[in-house]
């Protein structure tokens, strides 16, 4: 299915919760753009999701969940392969080879997991710490050419390269793993809590107000836009002008992207204006952009096997690429 020396997309998206709009606007709207021009692998990575310890009832519904989202932002299981990453043994098996390759060192100055285990490292799960690896294990499995990931993810990356290249030149096999390329949206690579406009949106907040979820109904948008933190001034002039107000920056980049504009464009637009003013037009264009998504996720999970059915699918057109590459792996490590 995927030719030589073919430019090949691979993501992954954790299933830890519903999709919130920095999922949508920093990742699966440039997912389903690079649908038009590479061939795509999108993966549920559930594996990953284990590295802290979840109920499995609840994972169960979030693979699905996620599945879901998938499809109703857009990504088409007939162009592109979605599947969810625990169904191809592959990841687990080249993961282990890979543990082997990467080093110590490297995994000892990952930011992510520093912050993830937190003061409570010796209590962390090995798999948290060896994450990084996996994720270079889930690219190269496919030989992946391009990653589309969001900025908090550029360290990863850069690992899943350099044990690409050390597998290649320990093992004398020039070029086997192409070094993958990151692909990060330069106009708005990070959606910012709305509590707080320098911490990314993200599912593990504890605050539902941090975040708006792509299920979120329009009266709930409303409310959370407008309990989102900003300042007392009006919108100013200037870019340079919102250097010290990351809250601000954060509301006027999300509707700059939702607008197809730019913070320049938004700034003449807006300036003077109040927050609260802003904020309705803000809610306007969100609720415009998501709840169409929702309810379509809201569709696609009532029905459960039709999702299953289309993971399946996904499943053996990925293992078919995996198989083909793990097995040459095998073979340039010395398995018999
Ligand atoms: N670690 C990524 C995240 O948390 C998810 C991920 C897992 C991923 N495997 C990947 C992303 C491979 C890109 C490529 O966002």
């Amino acid at each position: 299915m995927v030719k030589k020396n073919q430019k090949l997309v691979f993501s992954g998206v954790q299933p830890t919760g519903n999709l919130h709009l920095g999922n949508y606007l920093g990742a699966m709207k440039n997912f389903v753009d690079l649908q038009k021009t590479m061939s795509c692998i999108y993966c549920v990575v559930d594996l990953h999701a284990i590295t802290t310890f979840k109920n499995p009832t609840e994972l169960r519904g979030n693979i699905l969940d996620t599945t879901a989202g998938f499809l109703a932002c857009g990504l088409d299981f007939n162009k592109s392969i979605i599947f969810n990453q625990s169904s191809v043994s592959g990841h687990s098996e080249l993961s282990w080879i890979l543990n082997c390759v990467s080093r110590v060192g490297w995994m000892n100055r990952m930011t992510q997991f520093k912050e993830k285990a937190g003061k409570n490292k010796e209590n962390a799960s090995v798999g948290l710490y060896v994450y990084p690896n996996l994720m270079a294990a889930d690219i190269l499995l496919y030989k992946a050419t391009h990653v589309p990931v969001g900025d908090d993810q550029k360290q990863h990356l850069e690992l899943a390269r350099d044990i690409a290249q050390k597998f290649n030149n320990d093992f004398k096999s020039v070029n086997f793993f192409p070094l993958p390329e990151p692909l990060i949206q330069k106009k708005l690579s990070r959606v910012m809590s709305l509590r707080d406009g320098t911490k990314k949106m993200s599912k593990s907040d504890d605050s539902n107000y941090s975040r708006i979820d792509l299920k979120d109904t329009k009266d709930e948008i409303r409310k959370k836009i407008k309990k989102a933190k900003t300042d007392s001034s009006p919108i100013p002039e200037k870019v340079s002008d919102l250097s010290n107000r990351p809250e601000a920056l954060n509301l006027l980049n999300i509707y700059s992207f939702l607008t197809n504009s730019n913070l320049e464009g938004t700034l003449n637009l807006m300036q003077g204006k109040d927050f609260s003013k802003f904020k309705e037009a803000l809610s306007d264009v969100i609720i415009s952009s998501i709840c169409p998504i929702g309810e379509e996720i809201n569709k696609l999970k009532k029905d459960k096997s039709y999702l299953i059915k289309i993971l399946k699918e996904g499943t053996l057109k990925a293992s078919e690429i995996a198989s083909k590459n793990l097995k040459e792996v095998k073979e340039i490590v010395g398995f018999v």
